[in-house]
């Protein structure tokens, strides 16, 4: 199916019989992995309710330049920017012909005019009409200027007659709008990713954690994202903003991050493990605050149990996805790395070498081996981002390959 993974399509929607198409084209556009908003003329809204478009597309549908309650949500000039590709289906010769003088007398002609993105009009009318010289040069002019046309296709008409002017298919539209996208390395697939610290309750005031700030794990998101995928990020404790096109679920604890990535990674790709687990947790957390002197000769003990491994976990599943970890070590930093991939049953993992507080925890840099079952590759010094466009990389191609074997 074509991929329009974290693309964000402002669909127009004009005043035609064909307008009903356009509930089944949100859901197709959607199946495609778009986020979809809808603009409609007011001649649309006699076609079919604002309400059924929005119901659709899970959004506000915006019918009005001079909407005070709308302007204040999404202004028009930001609803522009928003887009990465406007698709008016159907466009009427009206607008067709409005479009192509520039007008901005209603509020999807406006956005029109103010948006950089891809326009991409599918005319919908009579035979005739389209067939008319002027809706051909109306046509012509905006070619030139960039719009494309998506159809028409030819067939029988609502009114009975037969030629071309028939609004494309929801499907084909969606092909078409793909198409416009350059396909990238990690298109079409979900990619789940771990991030930050967790922490492990002693009581309600204290507990155990690590360093962990979470920018390793946070900067490959946003890299799955521009390569392509569709990003889950699940994040211990951090104060990081969640980068943009992340759908991100936060927790605490390792028994938290482990059932939310059970009910994740069985419909990911991939999975990449960055997040910095504690092993362990008190194996008996006080419900109130342990005061001085509750242990005996000034010491407390606190007894320890083991938390359940995560990635060793998704590694078992059937089918499992692509499996990254990554190993946080201070001494025999190959050495240990190679043996938690084979105990892991890992696909792959990202050794890090954290005595370096330059490359380690919470450092704004990194220096990684990348290893795998036949080789390895050493990622030098960069900022957290370029490695973490590095590791993508790899990952895309690995993946690649054992999806062949
Ligand atoms: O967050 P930053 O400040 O940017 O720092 C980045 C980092 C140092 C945290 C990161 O680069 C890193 O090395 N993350 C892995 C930390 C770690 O827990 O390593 P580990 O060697 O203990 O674990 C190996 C792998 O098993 C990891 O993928 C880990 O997520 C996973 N694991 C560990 C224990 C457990 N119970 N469940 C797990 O899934």
């Amino acid at each position: 199916m074509s991929s329009l993974t974290n693309k964000r399509i402002l669909l127009g929607v004009t005043g035609g019989i064909a307008a009903y198409k356009s509930a089944e084209l949100i859901r197709r556009l959607q199946d495609a992995g778009a986020e979809v908003r809808v603009v409609m003329t007011a001649a649309a809204t006699e076609f079919i309710t604002p309400l059924t478009l929005q119901a659709l597309s899970g959004n506000p549908v915006y019918q009005d330049m001079l909407d005070a309650d709308a302007e204040a949500a999404m202004g028009h000039i930001q609803l522009a920017r928003w887009a990465d590709l406007v698709l008016v289906a159907p466009a009427t010769a009206d607008f067709i012909a409005r479009l192509a003088n520039g007008q901005g007398n209603d509020l999807l002609t406006t956005l029109c005019l103010a948006c950089t993105s891809p326009i991409a009009v599918a005319p919908s009318m009579n035979q005739a009409m389209w067939t008319n010289q002027v809706t051909q040069q109306n046509q012509d002019n905006l070619l030139q200027n960039g719009v494309r046309f998506f159809g028409p296709g030819e067939g029988l008409q609502a009114c009975g007659e037969t030629g071309p002017g028939r609004l494309l298919e929801p499907l084909q539209l969606v092909d078409l709008a793909a198409a416009i996208f350059p396909s990238s390395i990690l298109s079409g697939k979900h990619v789940l990713i771990t991030a930050g610290p967790t922490r492990e309750a002693i009581d309600p005031v204290r507990y155990i954690s690590n360093h962990s700030s979470g920018k390793q794990g946070f900067a490959l998101a946003e890299a799955a994202v521009e390569a392509g995928a569709s990003v889950t990020l699940i994040a211990g404790p951090t104060h990081l903003q969640t980068p943009d096109r992340v759908q991100r679920i936060d927790v605490i604890s390792t028994q938290e991050m482990f059932s939310a990535v059970l009910a994740e990674a069985k419909n990911s790709d991939i999975y990449i493990g960055v997040a910095a687990v504690a092993d362990f947790r008190p194996a008996h957390p006080v419900e109130q605050k342990i005061k001085k002197g509750q242990g005996s000769n000034e010491t407390l003990s606190i007894e320890l149990i083991e938390n359940p491994d995560i990635i060793a976990t998704v590694a078992e599943l059937d089918p499992k996805p692509f499996t990254v970890g990554f190993a946080a070590e201070t001494d025999n930093l190959i050495e240990y790395a190679k043996a938690k991939l084979i105990s892991k049953r890992l696909d792959m993992i990202v050794a890090n070498d954290v005595s370096d507080s330059s490359i380690g925890f919470n450092s704004d840099e990194n220096k990684t081996t990348v290893i795998w079952d036949s080789d390895q590759k050493v990622i030098p010094q960069m900022s957290k981002h370029n490695v973490a466009r590095e590791v993508i990389e790899l990952i895309a191609a690995r993946q690649k390959a054992r999806l062949r074997t």
